[in-house]
Formats: C-alpha cells, structure tokens, sequence
C-alpha cells in the first residue's frame, strides 16, 4: 500500500478530513471552496429528482450528509468506502435518515446493473489503482438517465505537467490528463459530457442516456490487498 492510501487508512487523518484536511489541499489544488464543490455536486447530479444516490469513496461522509438534503423526500443516499476509519467518521459525523454507508471497493462495487439515479466519485480516482476499472463501475451502476458526477486529478499537458505528475508519483498520487475521462465517458456510451479544470483538479459531468450503449468489458474481481 502506497503513501497515499496508507494515509486514507489513518484514524487521525480521518478526525481532521472534514474539518480541516480537505477544506486546505483542495483549495489550494483548485481555488475553490467545499461550498463551491458541494453546489457543483447538487446542480450536476441534478438530486431534486435523483432517488437513489451513490458516493464513491466518501471518506467520512462529509458530501453523503450533504447530498442526503438535497434528494427528494423518499430519497437515500449510500456512500461507499473502503478506509475503515473514515467510515466510522462517517457514521459518527453524518448519518441522517436518508444517508447511510457501507464498506466496499470501488472496483468491484456490490450493488446491480443500473442501481442510481445518480453517481458521483469526488476526490478519490487518483488513489484507486486500476481507476479506469473504478470508472467503468460507476457507469455500470447508473441507471439509465441517470447523471454522473467526478472530481479528480488534472494535469496539463506541458512541461509544468510533467513535473507535476512525477512529484505526485512519489506519494502515490495519480495525475491524469484531460483526455482520459470523457474518452472513457464516450465509448461507454454517455452523452452530455463537460468537463471543467480548475488548477490541478478536473470536474466532470455526464448522462446515461435512456438507450445507452452497452459495455462490453467484463467485470474483473481485484484483489483487495491492494487497495
Ligand atoms: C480524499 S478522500 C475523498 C473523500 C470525499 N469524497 C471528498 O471528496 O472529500 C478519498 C477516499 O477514497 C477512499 N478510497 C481509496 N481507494 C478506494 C477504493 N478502492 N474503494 C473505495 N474507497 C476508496 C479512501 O478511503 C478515502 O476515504
């Protein structure tokens, strides 16, 4: 287990995320505030009609709660982690009756075909390995229409970039090229795609259309020693 998942992994980190831990990075990773983030989430996933809400790799459920809402009165929102203490934060911290979690990996998500209403994966692909897998999981639970929101690394393709991914290397930190998502986005069939880059972050939206194009990999099972 690399540095940064070592790290997701750590009681104390877990105590001071919410609060303190992502407030910080992701400001000075994208210039904008949790609000700002939190808003993005509710307008992309569209929520005032999404029933069932998905957050992968929710931490300590500090955008569950907050989804939770903002979904109609028979809503529920899961999130879905795989860190231990950060679901315990979350159960402590932002349980409500319509967020609730559960422990899994997001390679190998345990829940149908066509699930949500809406799925959203915030801050978490550039920790998962195989996170091309993770996104085709995303896609596979969303049910048809429904939308699709992520957050997650962006690095432009200069030499700045350059450097930027090698220093993230280090720890463990996946950066990704602009490219990469929508192209995954667009064979899997999903339309409406936008993507916007805030500094070092990406912020991408999207639609499973009703008649969406089937995908054609298999599910492959990952092992868990590896997260
Ligand atoms: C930086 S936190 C993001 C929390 C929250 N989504 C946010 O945006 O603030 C990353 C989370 O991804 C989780 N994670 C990493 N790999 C995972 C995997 N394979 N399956 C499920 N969760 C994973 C970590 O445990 C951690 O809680």
């Amino acid at each position: 287990m690399n540095l940064a998942r070592r790290t997701m992994n750590a009681p104390a980190l877990a105590a001071v995320y919410e609060r303190a831990w992502r407030p910080t990075l992701f400001y000075l990773a994208s210039g904008r505030s949790t609000g700002a983030d939190r808003r993005f989430a509710v307008d992309s996933l569209r929520l005032g009609t999404a029933r069932r809400v998905l957050d992968i790799a929710c931490g300590p459920g500090n955008f569950t709660r907050y989804l939770s809402e903002h979904v109609p009165a028979d809503g529920y929102v899961t999130g879905i982690d795989y860190s231990p203490p950060m679901l315990a934060r979350a159960s402590a911290d932002n349980s409500g009756p319509r967020a609730g979690y559960v422990r899994g990996d997001a390679r190998n998500l345990p829940f149908a075909d066509g699930t949500f209403d809406a799925v959203c994966c915030f801050g978490a692909l550039y920790l998962i390995p195989d996170p091309l897998h993770a996104a085709r999981e995303m896609i596979r639970v969303l049910a048809p229409d429904g939308r699709l929101a992520v957050t997650t690394s962006y690095r432009p393709g200069n030499a700045f970039g350059e450097l930027t991914r090698r220093t993230a290397a280090v720890s463990g930190l996946r950066m990704f090229d602009g490219q990469t998502f929508p192209d995954l986005f667009a064979a899997a069939g999903l339309v409406d795609i936008d993507q916007q880059m805030h500094r070092f972050l990406q912020y991408l939206t999207a639609v499973k259309p009703a008649a969406a194009v089937p995908q054609h990999e298999g599910r492959s099972t990952t092992s868990n020693s590896e997260v």
